[in-house]
């Protein structure tokens, strides 16, 4: 299988590095078109996306990207909702697990947020109607309702899981929300077998922080899903173990939730943790699920002794030691 691999930059380099040798020690069978994208990018080629970049991942149709700086001034607003814009990846997927017998409080978390990734609030319609006053505007269509509330119960007959938790505030935006809420009800009649759950944002928020082990596919709009899964991200312990994947209908790009880091950037002190669980994902959709598994059993083995953990999980060990670590583990 050939992918588009994107360093990225900031820790985005050093991180793709370790998961790459992790990968190669798994035994999967992947080929790699690495590609520039972001600030260096920009210093190599004059430009934050080259063309070839996206013509690399729409031919591949799997990328794995490292974290890339938004600099400010530059062309358009980001990198990364230009990627999902150019590619319509409408999915943002996050499943929420802890990697390995880390202590925390919610040692029972298996969570899997779909947040809708193209409209919402995020459509960037916004109108100044006077200096002191200012209408931002939240497009919410039957069509992108639809196609991400069918991938997460997609998700849940593949997984064989019986219920689907979708989360609004539809007594308010009683319009808006309103539809969300009224297709989720029309894609549950598509999978008689699954039960369709219904809460409000501000009730899923307090119910994620008492007792998260209760839930488990969680579907949303763009702006509650983007703060409910960093919420989710710190039941588990932080930005470095969460993985994700924008997905469109054709093309899947995997890589962490967590950004570039610039204040640990060259420090070989960052977690690749998040990026490999990513790759992780990958293997899994696409067909090497077993690699993926190995992999998996290797990070838990290799988190288990406190003296692997970098530092954001409280450990002393180098980004260097902590991949050294998950290597051993592959070769048992
Ligand atoms: P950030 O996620 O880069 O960092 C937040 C904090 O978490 C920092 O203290 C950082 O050191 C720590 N952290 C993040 N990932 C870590 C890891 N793997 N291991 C250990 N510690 C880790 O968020 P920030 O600082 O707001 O953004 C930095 C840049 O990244 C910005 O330019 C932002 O636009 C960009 N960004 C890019 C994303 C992407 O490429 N998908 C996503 C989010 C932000
Ligand atoms: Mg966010």
């Amino acid at each position: 299988m050939r992918i588009t691999v994107l360093p990225g930059d900031g820790i985005g380099p050093e991180i793709m590095d370790a998961t790459l040798r992790v990968l190669d020690a798994s035994g999967a069978q992947l080929s790699y078109d690495i590609r520039p994208a972001g600030k260096l990018a920009l210093e190599t080629e004059g430009t934050l996306l080259p063309e070839a970049t996206l013509q690399s991942i729409a031919e591949n149709k799997i990328a794995l990207k490292g974290p890339i700086t938004t600099p400010i001034g530059h062309g358009f607003s980001s990198v990364n909702v230009a990627l999902r814009r150019h590619f319509d990846l409408y999915q943002n997927i996050r499943p929420v697990t802890l990697p390995g017998p880390l202590e925390t409080k919610f040692p029972g978390v298996d969570l899997v947020l779909f947040r809708e990734n193209t409209e919402d609030l995020y459509a960037g319609i916004e109108e100044v109607i006077s200096e002191d006053e200012v209408h931002s505007i939240k497009v919410i269509t039957r069509g992108a309702s639809q196609r991400i509330l069918r991938a997460a119960f997609q998700w849940a007959q593949r997984e064989g899981a019986n219920r689907v938790t979708v989360i609004t505030k539809a007594n308010i935006m009683k319009k808006a929300d309103g539809l969300f809420l009224e297709v989720a009800r029309e894609v549950q009649r598509e999978f008689p077998e699954i039960e369709l759950q219904e809460l409000l944002v501000d009730h899923m928020a307090m119910e994620l922080v008492l007792h998260p082990e209760r839930y488990h596919i969680l579907v949303t709009e763009n702006l509650y899903g983007d703060i409910l899964s960093d919420l989710a991200a710190g039941l588990i312990g932080g930005l470095g173990l969460a993985a994700g994947v924008n997905r469109g209908e054709e093309i899947s790009i995997y890589e962490a939730v967590h950004g570039s880091a610039p204040d640990i950037a060259g420090k070989g002190l960052a977690n690749p943790t998040a990026l490999i669980l990513s790759a992780c994902l990958m293997l899994e959709h696409h067909g090497q699920k077993e690699a993926a598994q190995k992999i998996r059993r290797a990070v838990y083995t290799a988190l288990s002794k406190k003296e692997n953990r970098t530092p954001d999980l409280g450990g002393p060990a180098t980004m260097e030691e902590y991949s050294r670590a998950i290597i051993e583990a592959l070769a048992e």
